[in-house]
């Protein structure tokens, strides 16, 4: 009687060890981090349905990132709170912006990580919206513009990678040109590519304070429902310059990871979101699932499907366990 005897090659961890196909390693891992415009650069502030993170001051963040660089941190991407936010969402560009003194401070203190920003207006503007708007509608192409502002001021700061993630159309190619006339030819764009529009963010929004103030942000991010669709935005995005694509969020798509894998050559990048992250966390609070256990195999799972790159809020955790 011959069968396949599949567990031959699982008896010890050191032949488990030795036919591993996927790991998780700290060169691939994104924290991302909440940055607050406030005279107190040492203010904390715990985001409720992210245990774990904060709303940090400046001073703070700094210190915070140190701790994960000694740890290994390669990158992180950093999420803005201005101190006032209005209809164009202008401190989004402001050159004394919060994220645009954070990257600088980062870069001096340490220069050989990787920061990249997040280009979007909903952390900016009053009324939430990734975009201008007249009336209820999200306007497109008068967008543009204000997006490459923001990239070409956080290029300005020093950011090594700018990551647009507001879904108009067209705005990478807006970017593209606006970096490559003011010199940074060499700075390379992430963009959220395949971004879908999805209750898991609820936390974030909480996180970032930006919620939207009326409507939703179905008629710019994508319908879950749709797999063709994906491969669409992915060429639009590679066609105006995309160095990298990145899906979001990360554990309910994993098909189209897998799928994007196999039809692009480019770096791919997945981002496990807030509401991903609340899941683990509020089911291991509660003693229902091991953490670590869940944490190392989600993001084990995501590589598997095709991801070189992930941003999750665990990555200083993953640090610490790789250690
Ligand atoms: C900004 C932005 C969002 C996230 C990343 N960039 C929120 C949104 O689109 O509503 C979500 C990240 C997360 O949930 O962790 N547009």
């Amino acid at each position: 009687m011959t069968f396949h005897r599949g567990r031959r090659l699982r008896r010890t961890a050191t032949l488990r060890g030795l036919v591993r196909e996927t790991a998780v390693s700290r060169h691939d891992l994104i924290q991302p981090y909440f940055v607050v415009d406030i005279d107190d650069s040492n203010f904390v502030k715990p985001i409720g349905a992210m245990p774990g993170q904060n709303q940090l001051g400046l001073n703070k963040l700094v210190e915070r990132v140190g701790r994960a660089v000694d740890l290994g941190l390669a990158a992180c991407i950093l999420f803005g709170i201005p101190k006032t936010k209005d209809a164009t969402g202008s401190q989004g560009w402001a050159e004394n912006g919060i994220v645009q003194r954070a990257v600088s401070a980062l870069k001096r203190s340490y220069p050989d990580l990787c920061v990249i920003t997040d280009v979007c207006l909903c952390e900016y503007t009053d009324h939430g919206h990734c975009g201008l708007i007249s009336g209820e509608e999200v306007l497109n192409d008068p967008t543009l513009d204000l997006l490459a502002k923001v990239a070409l001021s956080h290029a300005r700061a020093g950011a090594d990678i700018v990551a647009p993630s507001d879904m108009m159309d067209g705005r990478v190619g807006a970017i593209r040109d606006a970096l490559d006339g003011q010199g940074f030819t060499h700075l390379p764009i992430m963009s959220y590519a395949v971004k879908y529009a999805s209750g898991f963010y609820g936390p974030f929004r909480e996180a970032a304070e930006s919620p939207p103030q009326f409507g939703d942000r179905k008629t710019y991010q994508m319908d879950p429902a749709n797999r063709r669709e994906a491969f669409r935005e992915a060429q639009a995005d590679l066609d105006e310059g995309a160095d990298m694509l990145m899906v979001k969020p990360a554990l309910p798509y994993l098909d189209i990871l897998r799928d994007l894998r196999e039809t692009t050559d480019v770096p791919l990048a997945a981002y496990q979101v807030s509401g991903e992250y609340a899941m683990i966390k509020a089911a291991a609070l509660n003693g229902w699932i091991d953490e670590k256990t869940v944490v190392l195999e989600t993001l084990t799972g995501i590589k598997r499907a095709g991801a070189d790159l992930i941003l999750t809020y665990f990555t200083e955790n993953v640090l610490e366990w790789l250690e």
